[in-house]
C-alpha cells in the first residue's frame, strides 16, 4: 500500500469512528429526569415568616417575599382573607415567583410559568417540562403582624 493510500484509508477509519460515536450520542436519550425542586420549591414545614402591616403590604396588589414565602394583599382590610402566601420558589425548577399586579398571577422569572393566587397552574414553563402547583400557606394576623407558617 502507497503512503498516499495508506493515510486516505486512516482518515476515513477515524472519521467512521467519530460519526458512529456522535449518532450513539445523539441518540441517546437522558438518564436523569428533568429536575424539580426538593418539597417542590415549598419551604420546610414549620417554618414561618411574618409581615409588619404598619410598613408592608399597604395596597392591593404589593407583595414581599420573606423566608421563601410570597405574600401579596389582595383585598383591603388587616384581615387574614385580605392576604395569601404562596411558596417563592418556583416547583419546576427553582426560579423566583413573582407576583404580577396588574395581571394578577404569579409568574416564574425562569421559565414564565405562571399561577393564581390560590396556587393552581396557569401556564407551564416556556420551552417544555411541567410545573406543579404551589403550596398555599395558612396565614393570621395579630395587631400589624402578618404570619404564615409552613
Ligand atoms: S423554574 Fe419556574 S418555570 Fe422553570
Amino acid at each position: 500500500m502507497e503512503r498516499n493510500e495508506f493515510i486516505k484509508s486512516l482518515g476515513l477509519g477515524v472519521a467512521m469512528v467519530c460519526t458512529g460515536a456522535c449518532f450513539s450520542a445523539c441518540g441517546k436519550k437522558s438518564d436523569t429526569p428533568e429536575p424539580i425542586q426538593p418539597n417542590g420549591g415549598g419551604v420546610p414545614s414549620g417554618t414561618t415568616a411574618s409581615v409588619d402591616l404598619s410598613t408592608q403590604l399597604l395596597t392591593v396588589g404589593s407583595s414581599v417575599t420573606v423566608n421563601s414565602i410570597l405574600f401579596i394583599r389582595t383585598a383591603t382590610g388587616n384581615t387574614s382573607t385580605s392576604f395569601v402566601a404562596t411558596q417563592a420558589v418556583c416547583p419546576h425548577q427553582g426560579g423566583a415567583l413573582t407576583f404580577i399586579q396588574d395581571s394578577n398571577y404569579i409568574q416564574c422569572g425562569l421559565h414564565s410559568s405562571r399561577y393564581t393566587t390560590s396556587g393552581s397552574v396557569l401556564a407551564q414553563p416556556i420551552g417544555g417540562g411541567t410545573t406543579s402547583a404551589l403550596k398555599v400557606y395558612p396565614i393570621t394576623v395579630s395587631g400589624n403582624k402578618l404570619t404564615a407558617t409552613a
